[in-house]
């Protein structure tokens, strides 16, 4: 089970992520996802307003990788996960009224990630496993 420390819940708030999916042939997609917040030191979530490929792999294929980097430091995190698509409740409360207020578009569906696995990387160095 991933388990977010401080260092990777402060480079969250502040860098974009770029979520990776595939279908279930495998064919894969990525995309920037700029709403992604922590929601405990195992769970992310984000707002999948836009509702195109990647929640059409993830209603095929739960699994999904994200990826932050700060492009100064030479250095970031991949986050495996699974997945799960939220319609209701507390969490789509939460993230819907976020997005209001900083004036971004409704989700759709919330994506709830359950981490898996955390690894680091820096420039030059293959990446490490840090769970
Ligand atoms: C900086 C930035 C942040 C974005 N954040 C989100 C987001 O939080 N949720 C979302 O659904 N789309 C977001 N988008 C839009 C999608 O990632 C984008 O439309 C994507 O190319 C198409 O989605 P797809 O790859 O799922 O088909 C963002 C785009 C940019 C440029």
């Amino acid at each position: 089970m991933g388990k977010l420390t401080p260092e990777m819940k402060e480079m969250l708030d502040r860098q974009l992520t770029f979520v990776a999916t595939s279908d279930k042939s495998g064919i894969p997609n990525v995309g920037p996802k700029g709403s992604t917040m922590v929601v405990d030191d195992n769970t992310l979530a984000y707002s999948e307003s836009t509702g195109e490929k990647t929640l059409r792999n993830l209603e095929q294929n739960p699994h999904i990788s994200v990826l932050i980097f700060d492009y100064e430091k030479k250095e970031g995190y991949q986050f495996k996960g699974t997945t799960e698509l939220v319609k209701e409740g507390s969490l789509f409360e939460t993230i819907s009224e976020r997005q209001n207020k900083r004036k971004r578009p409704p989700p759709k569906v919330v994506v709830k990630i359950t981490l898996t696995d955390i690894y680091t990387f820096k420039t030059g160095f293959p990446s490490t496993s840090v769970t």
